[in-house]
């Protein structure tokens, strides 16, 4: 596997392939890999004859402290690429991906401060940081980006730029992050990249909680309510398998299942349509039942897609 770390080491990699006319599949991580992230490299070896991951802690879209703390392996994630045949493995320095950031500082600046978003459109802002793509308001106001406006604008911004370095045919994103999907679908569309957004079912371990790089902090108490919530979350799936489509119903019916469960903190619950993310009165379409909370402070987030 190529180790590259500058965007001219990886650009001159990919460039025979190119030429060549072979599709090359990409993998954007934030690394501290774990089985989860194996399924994306694994979908696009069986899609693509070249394969890129990127090790990437985006600080963008971590508040400060939370970007030093953000856990960091590449000894291991080179042995998960490695062994998962990836071709090579950019990960790139701040400079690399920001090369206009004015300091480090300004990276992390620009997160508190308000803007008035396009209610379907990705809007381009100049900042201290550098080009900053700020994401339309229909896709971010509510979920996760309810919480944390500002977070997706970093998601996005990187992505465009690892897109831009990377010029991948195919992407791989988890279902696991529904928001984050839909708004790299929707900005790959808008801006015209000719890349294949493809999605990755959401990969679980043996006892149903999805793999996330948080699981490793939970107690075997804690774990017990992250899975107690994900059962409420397949309560609501039964009921609508079961032929309700009245999505307050089905919400309220996991809403007090959740309050039964120790220790935990719903940050939100919330029944989407897959594509726009619009809240569901009457389930007509394919919709997405998500779910973020805190088990004592740890935060954790699962959905489960129903299909009409
Ligand atoms: P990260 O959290 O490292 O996740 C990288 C990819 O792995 C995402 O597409 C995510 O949805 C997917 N993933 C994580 N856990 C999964 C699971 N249990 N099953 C299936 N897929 C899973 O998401 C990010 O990084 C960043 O925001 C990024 C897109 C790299 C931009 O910085």
């Amino acid at each position: 596997m190529d180790l590259c770390y500058s965007v001219s080491e990886i650009q001159e990699y990919l460039s025979v392939a190119r030429r060549q006319g072979l599709s090359i599949g990409f993998v954007p991580t934030l690394g501290c890999l774990h089985v989860g992230h194996e399924a994306l490299f694994e979908a696009a070896k069986k899609e693509c004859d070249v394969v890129v991951g990127s090790i990437f802690v985006n600080p963008l879209q971590f508040r400060q402290e939370r970007y030093e703390c953000y856990p960091r392996d590449l000894e291991n994630d080179v042995n998960v690429t490695e062994k998962a045949g990836v071709d090579a493995l950019f990960v790139p320095s701040i400079e690399e991906v920001f090369p206009e950031t004015v300091s480090y500082g300004a990276l992390f600046e620009w997160q508190g401060s308000v803007f008035e978003r396009s209610a379907g459109l990705f809007v381009k802002e100049t900042t201290q940081a550098g080009l900053l793509l700020r994401a339309p308001s229909g896709l971010t106001e509510k979920m996760d980006g309810g919480l944390h406006p500002w977070h997706y604008d970093g998601v996005v911004t990187v992505v465009y730029r690892l897109f831009q370095i990377v010029m991948p045919t195919h992407a791989y994103f988890g279902e696991k992050d529904p928001q984050q999907l839909a708004l790299i679908a929707r900005m790959a569309s808008e801006y015209q990249f000719a890349i294949n957004i493809r999605r990755v079912a959401t990969v679980r371990e043996k006892d149903g909680l999805a793999y996330s790089s948080r699981n490793i902090q939970l107690t075997t108490r804690q774990r017990e309510s992250a899975l107690d919530a994900g059962n409420a979350l397949k309560r609501g799936l039964s009921l609508l398998n079961e032929g309700e489509r009245d999505a307050g119903t089905v919400l309220s019916l996991m809403q007090t299942e959740l309050n039964k469960v120790t220790g935990l903190g719903v940050e939100y619950i919330g029944i989407v349509d897959k594509n726009h993310l619009s809240d569901v009165d009457v389930v007509t379409s394919d919709i997405i039942i998500y779910l973020a909370y805190t088990v004592d402070g740890i935060r954790l987030t699962d959905n489960l897609i129903y299909c009409v």
